[in-house]
């Protein structure tokens, strides 16, 4: 089944109410939070504050991306604001293997991300222990630009090496989703699909929902 996690990072904060409650409608199956810390990407966005406040009004799935610096040192202040997935950068600092226990440990479920130049094959050791992979298929830091093809030979690459350990993991894939590039990556076997601008600049984005959850 594929499922859709919407990025509110383009989102006008003055009505997130509003926003919310049309993706939820819409019948996206959880929210996609981009946090940013200024070091890790040159961009600030939301946190701790905004993630509690819709934890509190709302029931669905949050799905955190950290894009901060040493995340370690946030993950507990993260599960406590509500995350019930956390994904964390590969390249940001901290010990991977520790970060992922402790994820687990705090309760949410434990995501790796890797940035465009980080190849597949570094998230392989982790598979065993990981609930999601994370690919971007643009440099984080900004909505709304160009998707980079290169991301479906990647996702194709984690989804072979996880069917071949036998383990049952969600891949999901952030930047640059649309009514055109969801098909490309479907096909390599990505199954959570993080679209931000393309849903919300949509005049249809109930039709462009259901249209991405098809399955290919
Ligand atoms: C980029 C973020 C993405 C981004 C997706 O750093 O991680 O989640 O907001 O937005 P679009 O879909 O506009 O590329
Ligand atoms: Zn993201």
């Amino acid at each position: 089944m594929i499922k859709i996690s919407p990025s509110i990072l383009t989102a006008d904060f003055t009505r997130l109410g509003d926003t919310l409650d049309m993706l939820i409608d819409a019948g996206v199956d959880m929210l996609h939070i981009d946090v940013m810390d200024g070091l890790f990407v040159p961009n600030i966005s939301i946190g701790l504050p905004v993630l509690e406040s819709i934890n509190k009004r709302y029931d669905i799935a949050l799905d955190v991306h950290l894009m901060i610096d040493r995340p370690h040192r946030y993950i507990e202040n993260f599960v406590k604001a509500g995350a019930d997935i956390i994904s964390f950068h590969l390249e940001a600092g901290s010990d991977v293997a520790k970060t992922i226990d402790l994820i687990k440990s705090c309760g949410a479920k434990a995501s790796l991300a890797i940035k465009p130049a980080t190849p597949a094959k570094a998230v392989f050791e982790y598979i065993d222990m990981l609930d999601m992979v994370l690919v971007m298929s643009v440099e984080p830091g900004f909505g709304g630009q160009s998707y980079m093809p290169m991301a479906e030979g990647k996702i194709s690459e984690i989804r072979s090496e996880a069917e071949r350990r036998g383990a049952d993991i969600d891949i999901q894939v952030d930047g640059g989703i649309d009514k055109t590039t969801c098909e490309y990556v479907k096909t390599a076997g990505a199954n959570i699909l993080v679209a931000g601008s393309a849903i919300l600049k949509s005049d249809t984005p109930k039709l462009l929902i259901s249209h991405m959850k098809e399955n290919i």
